[in-house]
């Protein structure tokens, strides 16, 4: 692979499928220039039908081809994606889809992407009918199987008057997914072929219709370590309670409300991934009764309600406990603050032990370090003993940090 030198202008190729969401890659197209990068625009034929090549070349300043046959003493089916830093296709058709997964290499963008050897990220858009259609599900699961980033189409208004998963995503989120993609590059794409869930924000366990017992997780570190995973490679499944920041674009989001939501989804996603992660807060207890009205106060004080709780499972023990042959590599966190028996990394070290995971995060919570905050300072707590102490620094790089250490511990 040839690739950009250092502060040079990141090489992007944009492949633009024939679907009427082609014209928001212009935006994208625009996004992607004023922020640096050198874009190079490689339409399918299809696509002149919707967006014209003059408009590619005005927009990205670089020459327009759609076949092959154009240019060919520049070899530019190689060329092009020997070169880059990053190809995506947006949007991608099931017919585009369809052409990558199964390496057919008609016109030029198919013959990119299979030159290319930099992270590849797909753009799906096109009728919920179409999307939910068996075998371009099947493409699309043996592309992210194969290293290659898919994202989940948004919902909402399709072309005509029906509306479901099929939209293309915000340009802005694209663009944003596509910078996620060539920062993980310069780390590689050591998790290109696993499967990870990332559990993310804090339970919220009901009283009644409109109160509940929660807990302050933001949801950031989390959310950091899903879309690191996904960068470097990972198909993602983020089971998400109550986050207070955005899905990244390239995972696929679970959303629960309750412990006992949380545990049954992350069981299901578990189910032949490489790593769980519980980043999540789950509520240890739960009110032991829900009221299906709403509690009211009442005239007598002596009556006031006194809230009995009950014990949730621990979801990280559980799936420590029913470990057999191929099970995932389990990462656990744990927030302490220090007390008369101990201080922070004593009750990691007893934390660890007794939960029984493979590597358990360790934060100190408290001041400016923990809940809601931008950065952390954490401790990596391995099972075989080992301790490495990651400096406070953002979310992002934390979570870089804790892919760094599971990377050497995950099975060939
Ligand atoms: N966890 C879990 N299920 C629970 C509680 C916690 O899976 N019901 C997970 C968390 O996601 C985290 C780890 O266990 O990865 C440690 O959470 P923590 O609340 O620190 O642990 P507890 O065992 O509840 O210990 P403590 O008594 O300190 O709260």
């Amino acid at each position: 692979m040839s690739t950009s030198p250092q502060g040079a202008r990141p090489r992007v190729v944009l492949g633009v499928a024939g679907g009427i969401a082609a014209y928001k890659a212009a935006l994208l197209l625009r996004e992607l220039t004023e922020t640096g990068h050198d874009v190079r625009v490689v339409p399918t034929a299809s696509s002149e039908r919707f967006v014209g090549r003059a408009t590619w070349e005005a927009l990205s300043g670089n020459p327009v081809t759609t076949d092959v046959w154009d240019d060919v003493p520049e070899v530019p089916h190689v060329r092009i994606g020997r070169h880059a830093d990053l190809v995506v296709v947006a949007p991608a058709t099931a017919d585009l889809l369809a052409r990558a997964a199964h390496g057919l290499a008609d016109d030029l963008l198919t013959n990119v992407l299979l030159t290319a050897t930099c992270p590849v990220l797909l753009v799906p858009a096109m009728h919920t009918e179409m999307w939910l259609n068996a075998a371009v599900q099947d493409n699309v699961a043996l592309l992210r199987r194969r290293g290659v980033t898919v994202l989940d189409p948004a919902s909402g208004r399709l072309t005509g008057a029906d509306s479901g998963p099929g939209r293309l995503p915000e340009p802005a989120d694209i663009a944003a997914a596509c910078r996620r993609l060539l920062a993980g590059g310069a780390r590689g794409r050591d998790l290109a072929g696993r499967r990870v869930v990332v559990s993310a924000g804090g339970t919220r366990e009901p009283l009644d219709p409109v109160r509940f017992l929660g807990n302050r997780s933001s949801g950031r570190q989390g959310v950091a370590l899903a879309a690191a995973a996904a960068a470097r490679g990972a198909a993602v499944t983020l089971v998400a309670a109550h986050l207070e920041v955005p899905v990244p674009a390239a995972v696929e989001a679970v959303h629960v409300g309750t412990a006992l939501e949380l545990r049954a989804a992350v069981r299901a996603a578990a189910e032949g991934a490489d790593v769980v992660v519980m980043a999540a807060a789950v509520a240890d207890f739960r009110p032991a009764t829900r009221s299906d009205a709403k509690i009211k106060k009442g005239d007598d004080p002596a009556r006031d309600p006194v809230v009995l709780l009950e014990r949730n499972p621990d979801v990280l023990a559980e799936l420590v406990a029913d470990r057999t042959g191929r099970a995932p590599l389990l990462v656990g966190f744990a927030a302490e603050t220090g007390d008369e028996d101990g201080d922070v990394l004593e009750h990691g070290r007893a934390k660890l032990a007794r939960k029984g995971c493979d590597l358990l995060v360790l934060n100190e919570v408290g001041e400016r370090r923990g809940f809601a905050e931008p950065v952390n300072a954490v401790t990596l707590l391995g099972a075989d003993g080992t301790e490495r102490e990651v400096p406070e620094a953002s979310k992002d790089v934390v979570a870089d940090a804790v892919w760094d250490a599971v990377v050497p511990m995950l099975t060939p």
